[in-house]
């Protein structure tokens, strides 16, 4: 690609601008943040890093979105991180605005865009951009069951002492504590999960990635997750920009698949150079069908309490 942007040059904004550029993933990695100094600060810094890691994509921080126009792909992490016993949905009255004004923005210098959305309640703030850019569901997609899925994987890697590259898992639903691991489709290099490990350790590792995000919160105190979120992000742009039809576990705007419509939920998804290019409809068991649809009544009652 010519041109990816970050929004948002905290932790998880700036993690996700040095890995798109030490993929090279674009020519051009623009980092926008409100706050003066810290994008142009961070972004030096990364871009100062280049000759050492031998990445050619040209990092640069900005305040405004100027230098952001004709991006073809834009990570949106901006808004504010929770703190221990915050839930991510107490989150929205401060993001919604924040995700609404950069949505504003992005429509205006880069109206063909894809957004892959990152910042909090996820689901909730896809659909705040889906609905201020008016832009199509191939074209924004939100981060969360890459990272929930990389949780749950690194947790069964290390209880049954194997490498993560062998466990292939899908966490759906909403990016919250009603998420739903699908342990009928985990499996160890195509072995289910089931017959290597009993029921009530497996059941303790859904529980831990359920709360994954709040056990990172936790030990940080003043904010949450960046690493696994930052890299989650990545993964879903390379898969974009690269044009890989990787089969993800994603946000997307539901059109009457699994039986829902008019939100977004994390299904299982195929992304390439158009964005969402497919929603892959998997046979759930009846215990998943009942906890997904539980999920999309979590993510509709936070999304009822905003107005757009
Ligand atoms: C997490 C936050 C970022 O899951 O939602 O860590």
């Amino acid at each position: 690609m010519r041109k990816i942007t970050v929004v948002g040059a905290g932790n998880v904004g700036a993690s996700c601008a040095l890995g798109l550029a030490q993929k090279e993933l674009a020519r051009e990695v623009i980092l926008v943040d409100v706050v003066e100094g810290i994008p142009q600060g961070k972004g030096l810094d990364q871009w100062e890093s280049a000759p050492i890691e031998g990445f050619d994509s040209r990092v640069r921080g900005t305040n405004d979105y100027g230098p952001a126009a004709g991006s073809e792909l834009f990570v949106v992490t901006a808004g504010i991180a929770r703190k221990p016993g915050m839930s991510r949905d107490d989150l929205v009255r401060t993001n919604v605005e924040i995700v609404k004004a950069v949505s504003q923005q992005i429509k205006q210098h880069a109206p063909d865009s894809t957004i892959i959305m990152v910042s909090n309640p996820l689901d909730v703030m896809c659909w705040v951009a889906k609905e201020v850019t008016g832009f199509p569901r191939e074209r924004v997609i939100g981060m969360a069951g890459v990272l929930d899925t990389a949780r749950y994987r690194s947790f069964l890697a290390e209880a049954l002492d194997v490498s993560v590259e062998d466990i292939q898992a899908m966490v759906l639903g909403g990016h919250g504590d009603t998420m739903v691991p699908l342990v009928s489709y985990t499996t160890v290099s195509g072995i289910p999960v089931t017959q290597l490990m009993d029921r009530k350790k497996l059941d303790e590792i859904v529980d831990r990635t359920r709360n994954g995000g709040a056990e990172i919160v936790n030990y940080l105190k003043t904010g949450s997750a960046y690493y696994a979120p930052a890299a989650a992000a990545v993964q879903m742009a390379e898969a974009v920009a690269r044009d890989k039809k990787r089969v993800l576990p994603c946000s997307a705007w539901l059109n009457g698949e699994y039986g829902l419509k008019g939100l977004f939920l994390g299904v299982p998804c195929k992304l390439g150079a158009g964005g969402l290019e497919k929603i892959l409809e998997v046979e759930l068991t009846s215990k998943e069908q009942v906890a997904l649809h539980k999920s999309a009544d979590a993510v509709r009652q936070t999304m009822a309490t905003v107005t757009l």
